[in-house]
């Protein structure tokens, strides 16, 4: 049984894949740098990838696929209706999440646009241990109320628990016997549990969520994203996992629910697709006639027949042992080697990124002048390497009112099969550079921004001295500004004052 372990333990392990096909590294100049985050907005989601030098923005549609699945490409049978490619990607979707009803998607926001659709109604509650980004907006979207319950442990970015992705199984039982079955239509666990740090649930915390639900009659779903990620995680912070296989760990989890919703994008190793599935047929045949509607027919919904063969492939290679050994210690070399650069990050290391805790690293910064977006912006014009934010221009509301404090992250992503040991040295060396000064980069505000995710498409500016002044420190405490004083390109410094003067 492969067991992700070297050949020989002495060894120091090599890469468990070797290149075939090689694409240039674009290395654009300082001043290209400046020219095209200047173009770009400051957004690092607007700049030209041929900008970019290491691209840590996401893990999700960058993976290199295998010699298998580009074979399996070639196999594609392209049919409007009941291709075989069709049969072959629902029978690797059975056979790793043990769910009969399979249906496609063209990535994973596909699959929750119908799952929300389907049972959510406005003034349902959809509680989960985080929801992600498009995950949210999708529950909202069907006027129900995204409630994330994370485990309180998660709140803690210096706490070692192990399992942080985990639900707050008694909040959890608060909110369904406030909610009762008729308002709440699910509970969805994702897995790993991304916007809380990529941190892994735990099978003990999915069994208790399992009871939960069932004591009060609700569906429990999963958005099974980093599945195999999950999984690996799971057996090395869980002594009771040891000795069994990813696959097996992997399917005990999907045991438990009732369906799921999944990007392939990640764990499954393609650039395109998605799929939702269910136990219950009913219930899928609902979501079929949505599925029409928005994705395409049922066979193929939305994908082209070679992607489902290269999801199908995908899906199997995700459980490989040694791929996943080198995918989780490649993000956990790459968290270390930050955290003796004098960087501080998310304890413990997920599986698919190192989330560097921006807010403590610019403390100068307060989080209305978005210190993760403002790290990123700095590690790109210093090396051009692109992370993405997590914190309040992620998840602030639209118009500046929302008080919460939240972590203030920069995410680092490692696609899949992509960068070598020399590519994550470089990101490393990049954030010795900006440690070094870090009191010098500066706040970012608004310029414009729309009221959906309104992080892929805002523009921002930096701070100039006279604004920053008065978002700097303590913003708690700050005294009210002077609506007035910003004029009308200043949306951000407007949404401060409106949140200071309604507090
Ligand atoms: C946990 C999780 N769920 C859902 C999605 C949405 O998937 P997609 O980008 O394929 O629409 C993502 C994407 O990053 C994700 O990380």
């Amino acid at each position: 049984m492969d067991r992700g372990r070297p050949v020989d333990a002495e060894l120091p392990p090599p890469d468990p894949w070797r290149v075939k096909v090689v694409e240039p590294v674009p290395f654009p100049t300082r001043a290209e740098r400046q020219a095209a985050l200047r173009r770009a907005g400051w957004n690092l989601f607007r700049l030209p990838a041929s900008k970019v030098t290491v691209d840590l923005l996401t893990d999700s549609g960058v993976s290199a696929m295998s010699a298998a699945q580009w074979s399996g490409l070639m196999r594609g049978e392209e049919a409007y209706a009941g291709s075989a490619s069709f049969d072959r990607f629902e029978a690797a979707v059975r056979e790793v999440t043990g769910f009969p009803e399979v249906l496609p998607t063209h990535q994973g926001r596909g699959a929750e646009k119908v799952l929300f659709e389907v049972l959510a109604r406005p003034g349902s509650v959809v509680p989960g241990n985080t929801h992600f980004d498009t995950t949210r907006a999708h529950i909202e979207h069907a006027g129900a109320l995204a409630l994330d319950l994370p485990a309180p442990e998660a709140g803690d970015l210096a706490s070692a628990f192990p399992f942080k992705g985990n639900l707050d199984v008694r909040a959890l039982e608060r909110a369904l016997s406030r909610a009762g079955a008729a308002r709440a239509p699910l509970v969805l666990v994702t897995m790993t549990n991304n916007t809380a740090g990529g941190h892994p649930v735990s099978l003990g915390n999915l069994r208790e969520v399992r009871s939960a639900c069932d004591r009060f009659g609700v569906p429990l779903f999963l958005d099974a994203a980093r599945f195999a990620e999950n999984a690996w995680l799971a057996r090395e912070r869980d002594p009771a996992l040891r000795g069994r296989t990813i696959r097996e760990i992997a399917r005990t989890y999907f045991d438990l629910a009732d369906g799921c919703t999944c990007s392939a994008k990640k764990d499954a190793l393609v650039n395109a697709g998605g799929f939702l599935a269910f136990r219950d047929r009913a219930l899928a045949e609902k979501a079929r006639r949505v599925l029409v509607l928005h994705e395409g027919f049922p066979t193929y919904g939305g994908l082209a027949a070679r992607d489902l063969e290269a999801i199908a492939v995908g899906l199997r290679e995700a459980l490989d042992e040694r791929h996943l050994a080198h995918r989780v210690g490649q993000v956990h070399r790459l968290g270390e080697a930050l955290e003796s650069a004098g960087v501080p990050c998310v304890r413990p290391f997920g599986g698919h990124a190192v989330f560097v805790d921006a807010g403590t690293f610019l403390p100068h910064l307060s989080p209305f002048q978005f210190p993760g977006q403002a790290l990123g912006c700095a590690l790109y014009l210093e090396a051009g390497v692109r992370g993405v934010e997590v914190g309040s221009l992620m998840f602030g509301a639209p118009n500046g009112t929302d008080s919460r404090p939240r972590p203030e992250l920069l995410r680092l992503a490692i696609p899949r099969r992509v960068y070598n040991a020399s590519h994550l040295d470089y990101v490393a060396h990049a954030f010795r550079r900006l440690a070094a000064r870090r009191e010098a980069i500066a706040g970012l505000r608004i310029l414009e921004a729309g009221d959906v995710l309104r992080h892929f498409t805002a523009r921002l500016a930096p701070l100039r001295p006279a604004d920053a002044a008065r978002v700097r420190g303590d913003w708690l405490s700050l005294p009210p500004i002077d609506p007035h004083a910003a004029n009308g390109r200043h949306r951000a410094a407007r949404s401060i004052s409106r949140f200071r003067l309604r507090r």
